[in-house]
């Protein structure tokens, strides 16, 4: 099996509750940190991790999502003649080569494992990553570059894995660990959302996985789990259990929950403060938000 990794999906088909009343009308995905949406960063990603063909499972309602990626024509002819090349530059790093993008619909949510699932003909019998981009990471690497490079070297099925508080647990997938290497452990078993007394480890499993073509057919047979939804987790621990090996990478970064308001709202301040033209007012403004709560106590 070859490990080079040149395809990645982009699960992008869930209903986006917690963010309600926002995702009535427009995709979680196209929420903005900073000044770009939550796909940006996500595209931007794998396009450092050496990816070449970015596959979108979409569903009714996403086509802002669609038209996002189309090419701005009027807008560059705009900035190119008003000599705005600063902007015009940042224009063009979002345009993507034509053909690169491919969307598929998943007509139901009926779970990410079915998502993924969705674009098993896109797959054909090559690994590929699969991005949450609502899981936003930030980092000296990429996230889904140190993946690509563990991968490289060990092969098999690799996610995205960070220490998380125990009682925290229960929100996540799980790993259960058999050999802990550092910054790799291979896994035995894998939990989604377990009871807190239940979780094997607090290492959780965040947005990022490679997989090998051989977990669509998994899928195939999927029964529906945790929630009442086809769950990705389980799939990878059915993977273990007929002898693939699945590995969990301690990425180095911090990542942000932006699926989450807590979570969005914390990656805001962080992608802010290190926004250079955006740093000193900005702090600043949230030292003195800070000083007047703590003085209305
Ligand atoms: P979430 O668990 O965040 O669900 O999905 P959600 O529907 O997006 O948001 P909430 O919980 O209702 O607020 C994790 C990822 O899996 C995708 C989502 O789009 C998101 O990127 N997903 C989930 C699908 O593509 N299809 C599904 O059926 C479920």
């Amino acid at each position: 099996m070859k490990r080079r990794v040149t395809k990645a999906i982009f699960p992008v088909a869930g209903l986006g509750t917690r963010f309600l009343p926002a995702t009535k009308s427009i995709p979680k995905e196209i929420m903005t940190l900073v000044d770009r949406p939550l796909i940006q960063y996500a595209i931007d990603e794998a396009r450092a991790a050496g990816i070449k063909e970015f596959i979108f499972v979409t569903s009714r309602g996403k086509g802002a999502l669609e038209d996002y990626f189309d090419h701005a024509n009027e807008l560059e002819a705009h900035l190119k003649k008003s000599g705005k090349e600063e902007l015009l530059e940042t224009l063009r790093s979002t345009n993507m080569e034509s053909g690169a993008i491919a969307y598929i619909r998943q007509h139901k949510a009926l779970g990410l494992g079915h998502a993924v699932w969705c674009a098993r003909r896109l797959v054909g019998n090559e690994p590929f990553a699969v991005i949450l981009p609502d899981d936003v990471i930030a980092a000296e690497k990429p996230c889904l570059q140190q993946m690509v490079e563990a991968y490289a070297e060990v092969g098999g099925n690799m996610v995205a894995a960070m220490e998380v508080p125990m009682d925290k647990a229960s929100s996540y997938g799980v790993l259960d660990i058999s050999d802990d290497m550092g910054a790799m452990v291979s896994v035995k078993g894998m939990v989604e959302k377990p009871k807190a007394e239940d979780a094997p480890s607090n290492l959780a499993v965040i947005g990022r996985y490679i997989l090998s073509p051989r977990i669509m057919q998994t899928l195939n047979r999927m029964k529906s789990g945790a929630g009442g939804e086809i769950q990705l987790t389980d799939a990878i621990a059915e993977e273990i259990h007929k002898g693939d090996k699945v590995y969990g990478l301690r990425f180095r970064g911090q990542r942000f929950d932006c699926g989450s308001k807590a979570g969005f709202l914390q990656a805001t301040v962080a992608f802010g403060l290190a926004r250079d033209e955006l740093r000193d007012e900005f702090q600043q403004f949230l030292a003195s938000m800070l000083a007047i709560r703590k003085a209305a106590e």
